[in-house]
């Protein structure tokens, strides 16, 4: 699988697929002996009882008919492959893949047609070339599913949250921060006008997915030069990062650093040796970035195609907590190495990086110079936060809202783009800038739907991680308002999390919770108190804006400029439980 993903050949494909199938033997096998040689759901230690639990849960390897388990496993890679072969060519004359070019161009363009075609062409290599696989895999994956028990793949997801009310809960933290979004969504509206011209905007008010600096419109970090409200030194840090001839390897020492300074796990040795952290030339490799456990108390890896970029260094961040997580769990039973559930493990890293981000502790390793403590300057700083964090949400609910509406058989294969954008405009309140047809396979554009990694973990991780935010820096003595917290050097914060962290799976994550926060629920109150003066700040600015947020249904594509285009589109795992991946 290692192999397969940072060398994608013919060759290495086969022996990963044919490995997957073995390994499902492995497991249909250790289900079967305990469900034959014990009774264990009548045992009383509920510890034990637990194990037996996780051993008999063993996802896509129920699959009963072994032909289709390999089929199955056959088009889960050949998606994966036509998403890390997507290659587009520009009008210009020069082509790109999606890291690092595709990225850097959607993040610094700001020329309205080059986006356009940005956009287009990335569904047109990647999406739409695998909708019927799409489909056959939907239902090969719910006959695995069902084979093991469960009424369809949505259903075997959620049970890993081990809540009846999961759903109500993550829709209730959504309905609770909508507002939050929504202002933002209006100040950045205005601003994006105000570059590109009110003509290109739908009067619904929504916002072309194009124009946010990132391909599905999910962080909008990219726009802080056009949307930084007060002058003074940026809080993106990249450009300092490039002066003082930042590389991969030291971003990964950065981030080891500083976990380290928390009295936490240094990575191993085999860590440096064997993580792939840079593009490798000559071979086709998965560039999407993950972290991955052998299994073995020894060999971790990370794989990323770093760039230098503020960006990146968060997501280092974000890979090494899934690190810092495997490591912390290793001596527990193989079944209990596992995140609390999969929301704690996306929430690890990204903890820390609420800390590595404030403008106090980029001044501490040097890579801002002027710091000043004033209202200005914190506002600029909370916008760069809100871009990532607050812009992120509806993204984050929506996708395995489309997921489970098409596991659950609700949006048949005929409906897959149309349910898609539905989704997209209500929550997002952006639109589609050109016409899209069911000849599209929209969701197919991004990594988590080929990959079928699920992803309302990581809505889960940008609730909890303030939360977990919030407790650590009150173990770390921090008195200041949230957002200035810098748990850098507090031991006590790093034993908190790391007890948690010990535990893997072994309890019900609303332990672990209580462990950690005090409390077992999720809870928005703390993202809310991060970004309060922000907030405030923003309905402010929103004040004369008569038009705050945007109608349910999307509008029509813009005509005029696009209409060639528009014309044109009218016409016509396995072992998934091995990694953890970013967002
Ligand atoms: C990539 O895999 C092929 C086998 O398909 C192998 O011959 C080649 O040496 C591998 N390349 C690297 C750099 O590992
Ligand atoms: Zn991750």
């Amino acid at each position: 699988m290692w192999n397969f993903n940072t060398n994608i050949t013919e060759h290495n494909r086969q022996i990963m697929v044919n490995k997957s199938v073995e390994v499902a033997q492995i497991e249909k096998e250790w289900a079967r002996r305990a469900n034959a040689r014990f009774d264990w759901e009548k045992l009383k230690d509920s510890y034990i009882v637990r194990q037996f639990k996780k051993i008999t849960h063993i996802g896509i390897a129920a699959m009963k008919d072994e032909s289709k388990l390999q089929r199955l496993n056959h088009v889960m890679s050949e998606m994966e492959e036509i998403y890390s072969g997507g290659k587009v060519c520009l009008s210009t004359g020069d082509c790109h893949a999606l890291e690092p070019g595709l990225t850097r161009l959607l993040a610094t363009s700001r020329d309205y047609d080059l986006l356009q075609e940005v956009w287009v062409k990335w569904r047109e290599v990647t999406g739409k070339k695998m909708k019927n696989l799409y489909s056959e895999f939907v239902e090969l994956i719910n006959e695995a599913h069902r084979d093991g028990g469960y009424s369809d793949t949505a259903a075997a997801w959620k049970s890993k949250y081990e809540s009846e009310t999961f759903e109500q809960d993550i829709e209730d933290l959504f309905i609770q921060l909508g507002p939050l979004y929504k202002q933002l969504h209006a100040f950045v509206r205005r601003k994006l006008m105000s570059v590109y011209g009110k003509d290109k905007f739908p009067t619904s008010g929504h916002i072309p997915a194009h124009l946010f600096g990132n391909m599905w419109s999910q962080q909008w970090n990219s726009l802080l030069d056009l949307l930084q409200p007060y002058d003074k030194e940026s809080v993106d840090v990249t450009p300092a990062m490039k002066e003082q001839n930042y590389t991969a390897l030291k971003m990964f020492q950065v981030s080891d650093e500083f976990f380290q300074s928390l009295g936490m796990l240094k990575m191993p040795k085999a860590f440096w040796e064997h993580s792939m952290i840079e593009k490798p030339k000559g071979r086709q490799v998965q560039c999407h970035a993950s972290a991955w456990n052998f299994y073995n108390k020894k060999d971790f890896r990370v794989k990323q195609c770093t760039d230098v970029t503020m960006s990146d260094l968060i997501t280092v961040h974000h890979e090494m907590g899934h690190i810092e997580y495997y490591l912390m769990y290793k001596d527990k039973p193989i079944v209990f190495q596992n995140g609390a559930n999969p929301g704690f493990h996306e929430a690890v890293g990204d903890v820390l990086a609420l800390s590595v981000s404030t403008p106090k502790h980029l001044q501490k390793i040097n890579l801002l110079k002027n710091v000043v403590d004033d209202k200005e300057s914190d506002i600029n700083f909370m916008l760069s936060m809100a871009l990532d964090k607050i812009a992120f949400l509806p993204f984050g609910y929506l996708m395995d809202q489309w997921r489970w509406s098409v596991f659950s058989g609700e949006t048949p294969p005929s409906q897959y783009n149309e349910k898609w954008w539905q989704l997209r405009c209500k929550y997002q309140g952006i639109s589609p800038p050109v016409m899209r047809s069911e000849d599209d396979f929209d969701p197919g554009a991004k990594y988590h739907i080929p990959a079928n990694t699920p992803y309302i973990r990581y809505f889960v991780s940008f609730i909890i991680q303030f939360q977990f935010h919030k407790a650590l820096c009150k173990a770390a003595n921090q008195t200041g308002p949230l957002h200035t917290c810098d748990i850098y050097r507090s031991k006590e914060a790093g034993k908190l999390l790391s007890d948690v962290l010990k535990l893997g799976s072994s309890k019900p994550w609303e332990y672990a919770m209580e462990k950690i926060v005090g409390s077992r629920k999720m809870d928005a109150a703390p993202v809310m108190e991060y970004f309060k003066p922000l907030i405030d700040w923003l309905v402010e600015q929103n004040s004369q804006d008569e038009s705050i947020g945007w109608e349910d249904e999307c509008p029509m594509p813009p005509t005029g400029h696009s209409t060639q285009l528009s014309a044109r589109f009218c016409l016509i795992g396995i072992l998934t439980f091995l990694t953890m991946v970013i967002f």
